[in-house]
């Protein structure tokens, strides 16, 4: 990555841990990173544990990001979360349209813009989520995959509400599977992104960060931070360990 842009990286760890488990990560991580200058990370538990994480790491570095949200703010929404609530609990970020909650749980497009926007409203950055599954790129639809989740979930934003996003391509046969994207094959689509994005604003798209997602790894982190236009990872399984995830920081940081 030409040193553009601040390195990111995220941890998902989807639905996993106890409160007291999601502490004791933090920590580690936190502890893992602390004396990592040039990379902003954050970790992203379950609902539950959002409170007590942000609380462990309010002296920094690593901030906390939500898995989801709502898009609306208060109301008769059962069991929805809202931005706002997310960001009274400690949050800095939250993650929107990631492929399970699209695949298993019906998530659309047009969601994930609303969820997006209510989220830049209080003043949370949203981590935008786009991919392709295994069936599009081998039927050759791949970009255009991205560009429809892409340009669908950035409808209606101003200039000022793109410049704070940050965007994550994870392709959607490499999420959980030990396979990732090669290098090459991130790049194509992270600079398909960043073109699509400089269409709107060619300054926003020097400096939005694209993560890549789908089975980062200690050992493929480097190689991908190498590709011009990878700025960091969004990492699941080997985020569960806090130690392989500070081995994908510093390997990551470091190129
Ligand atoms: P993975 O998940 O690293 O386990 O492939 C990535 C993600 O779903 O964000």
């Amino acid at each position: 990555m030409a040193q553009a842009r601040r390195p990111f990286f995220c941890g998902n760890w989807k639905l996993n841990g106890s409160i007291a488990e999601s502490v004791a990560l933090a920590t580690d991580v936190r502890n893992g990173v602390a004396t990592v200058r040039d990379a902003d990370v954050a970790v992203a538990p379950s609902f539950t544990a959002l409170h007590a994480v942000a609380k462990r790491l309010e002296d920094g570095p690593v901030s906390v990001a939500a898995q989801d949200c709502f898009w609306e703010e208060k109301g008769a929404f059962t069991g929805e979360v809202s931005p706002g609530q997310l960001a009274d609990a400690g949050c800095k970020s939250v993650i929107l349209g990631h492929s399970e909650r699209r695949q298993l749980l019906g998530e659309l497009d047009a969601a994930v813009n609303l969820k997006a926007r209510a989220a830049l409203k209080a003043g949370l950055t949203p981590i935008i989520c786009v991919g392709e599954t295994l069936a599009e790129r081998d039927a050759g639809e791949t970009l255009g995959r991205i560009l429809a989740q892409l340009d669908a979930a950035l409808a209606d934003m101003s200039e000022a509400e793109l410049g704070r996003i940050v965007i994550a391509y994870e392709p959607v046969w490499a999420i959980g599977t030990g396979r990732n994207a090669t290098p090459a094959q991130a790049q194509e689509v992270h600079r398909f992104i960043r073109t699509r994005v400089a269409s709107r604003s060619a300054a926003v798209a020097a400096k939005v960060r694209i993560l890549y997602g789908g089975s980062v790894k200690p050992d493929n982190i480097r190689a991908l931070m190498a590709e011009e236009d990878v700025d960091g990872g969004l990492v699941g399984g080997a985020s569960l360990s806090a130690d392989s995830f500070v081995r994908i920081v510093k390997e990551g940081a470091s190129v």
